[in-house]
This record gives C-alpha cells, structure tokens and sequence, in this order.
C-alpha cells in the first residue's frame, strides 16, 4: 500500500443558516485536528445546489461559513479553508465516480430517500448522486481520514467502495481506506421542538434550531422556549429513557461545557427544567457570543474572507490537480 500522509477533509453546505448543530457536530471538532494532521476544511457549494438555492443567499451563506468556521478557531494558517466550486477537480472527480458507482448503492443511501421524500421522481439528478461528488471531494485529496456526524457514516462506506472499485477495476493501489473520526453523543444536536429529528437549518420553526448569527439575546430566548417536559431530571442519563428532548439538551450542556452526559445528570439531579434552562441559556451566551461576534465582525470585511477562500483555493487545487492528472492517465483519457 502506497504510504499516505495523515490527511483530514470535511465539508459544510453553505445551504442556509449555520446552527449549533453544525458547530457541536462538526466545525468545533475540526478545530482539535488542525494539530494532528493537515486539514482540509470545505464549503460544499456544488452540493448545496442539489437542492433550490438562491444565488446571492448561496454567496453569502459560503462566506458565512467561511466566516463561522474561521470564529469557530479554524486557522486559515493552519488549514486549507475554501469553496468546492473554486476547485474543478472536485466536479472532475465526480463525473469519473458517476461511472464507478452502481445504481444499486445509490439506491440504498437513506439520505437520498429522506431528502427526496416521496416526491423522488421530482429530486435532482444532483441529489441523487451527491454521495459520489462526495466521495470526490475526499478522495481528490487522498484524505485519510474524515470527521462526520454519524448520519453521514454511509456516505463514508460509498466512498470506500468506490475506491476500491477503482482500484480492482483498474489493478491500480492509487486511492486510499479512508477513515471516518465520530464524535461524541452531541454530534447529532436534535431539534428544539422536537428531540427525534435533527436540528436543521431548513426547518420551517426558527424555534426549533440556535443558528450562529442569532445575538445573545435570541439564543437565551431560543433555549429557554425549547421543548421539555414535566418530569425534573434524573441523576444518570439512561434513566432519561425516551424523553428525547432531554437528552438533547443533556447533550448540547454537555457538549457546550465539555463534559460528560452524566456528570450533567449527576449536577442536576431532582432538579426542573427551569434552573436547568436557565443554566444552559447563560452558559450557549457564553460559549456562543464570541464567536457570533466575532463571525459578525468577519461578515463585515468580505475582501479579507474573499482572500481567504481564494488563497485556500489555490493551495488546495495544487493538492487536487496532480491526483485528477494521475486518475486522467490511469483511466486512459488521452492527454496530449
Ligand atoms: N455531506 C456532508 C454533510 O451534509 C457534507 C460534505 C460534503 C462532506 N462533502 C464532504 C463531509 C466530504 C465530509 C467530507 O454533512
């Protein structure tokens, strides 16, 4: 096997707001792997639009990002900060991966049927066969490992598959195994309305999610209306059983203050939802309000942002093109 450096990609979609689910689940894990390996961190325009997006709410959502990601303590020093689009490879790759892919293992991705929802005949092709552009963002790097959520573990299998089937099809070892990094229990921050779907940026309740361009105000406002029940709480948290909504906000305390679920339960044990609220609203201002502001304030300089996304761009399409140039040969397109 060829020796591959430690190499670290994950992306975001500009498609909407950026939430607390986006920063628990993903871009504040992303921040402790800028030291252990060379990272790669995208804005996925190119999935964003395989569903309905408005041009210049598409613009500014990837500056948006851009700006959460770099507020979040992504270091534009430290890692490769850009937007797919600005990388052709990625689109380059996927066509390739377009021919790779079976039918049939697109027809099992779960993210596909519940995105498409019933109306499937009226999806996207581009929502159909996102997990193989997917799979090129990763692999026109030769990424090694990969930071998820756990809904996005079977995108993950698809990728390896297809880097497999590459390499039998075409007796080459030219992709790597990748491998996903999963987080802890707050990876999947769930809805404030309702604790069985996750938090989301295009939900219709505003309620029902914290996004970070909400000020203090709002984020206090948003937890302390957040859906809970009668009981108080319990000192371990399987003993929460199925109050979802608990546990969500067990999680998000735990997750925010960087501590684990039971301790959260012990601390709180026999007490109601008021105090615990009250708490958890005082300690989201604390963590979050800095890094609203300070994505606020990046918002407001969109030469410096800009530069950051083209200048991440450039580093990056030097890592892509000379992979896509040896998949070219590999496949046998002529290159005169
Ligand atoms: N599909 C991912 C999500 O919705 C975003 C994404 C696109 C991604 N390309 C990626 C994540 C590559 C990791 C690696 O969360």
């Amino acid at each position: 096997m060829t020796d591959f450096t430690q190499r670290v990609f994950s992306g975001v979609q500009p498609s909407g707001d950026l939430t607390l689910g986006n920063y628990l689940g993903a871009i504040k894990n992303w921040v402790s792997l800028q030291d252990a390996y060379e990272t790669i961190f995208c804005v996925v325009d190119l999935h964003a639009i395989t569903t309905w997006q408005e041009p210049d709410v598409l613009r500014n959502a990837t500056r948006e990002v851009a700006a959460g990601m770099i507020a979040s303590g992504i270091d534009p020093k430290k890692s490769v900060i850009f937007n797919q689009s600005q990388v052709s490879a990625h689109a380059e790759l996927a066509w390739i991966f377009n021919c790779v892919a079976r039918m049939g293992w697109l027809n099992r991705m779960t993210q596909f049927k519940e995105k498409a929802g019933k109306n499937k005949e009226r999806a996207s092709v581009g929502l159909y066969v996102y997990p193989d552009l997917m799979a090129a963002d990763i692999l026109t790097y030769h990424a090694t490992h990969v930071p998820v959520g756990a809904d996005q573990k079977q995108h993950l299998e698809l990728t390896r598959d297809i880097a497999q089937k590459f390499n039998s099809d075409y007796g080459v070892d030219f992709f790597p195994e990748v491998e996903p990094l999963i987080f802890g229990p707050a990876t999947r921050v769930m809805s404030l309305r309702d604790g069985n779907i996750k938090m989301s940026k295009s939900d219709p309740s505003e309620n029902s999610r914290i996004n970070l361009t909400d000020d203090c105000d709002l984020i206090s406002k948003k937890i302390q209306k957040a859906r809970t029940d009668s009981e108080p709480l319990p000192g371990t948290f399987s003993e929460l059983g199925d109050r979802a909504e608990a546990k969500n906000l067990i999680n998000i305390f735990a997750a925010l203050s960087e501590r684990d679920a039971e301790a959260v339960c012990l601390e709180y044990e026999g007490k109601g939802f008021a105090e615990f609220k009250r708490d958890l609203a005082d300690l989201s201002v604390s963590v979050l309000g800095p890094i609203t502001k300070e994505m606020a304030h990046l918002m407001n300089d969109k030469t410096y942002l800009d530069s950051i996304l083209s200048e991440g761009a450039k580093n990056a399409d030097n890592l892509a093109s000379p992979i896509l140039k040896q998949v070219q040969e590999i496949v046998g397109f002529l290159r005169p």
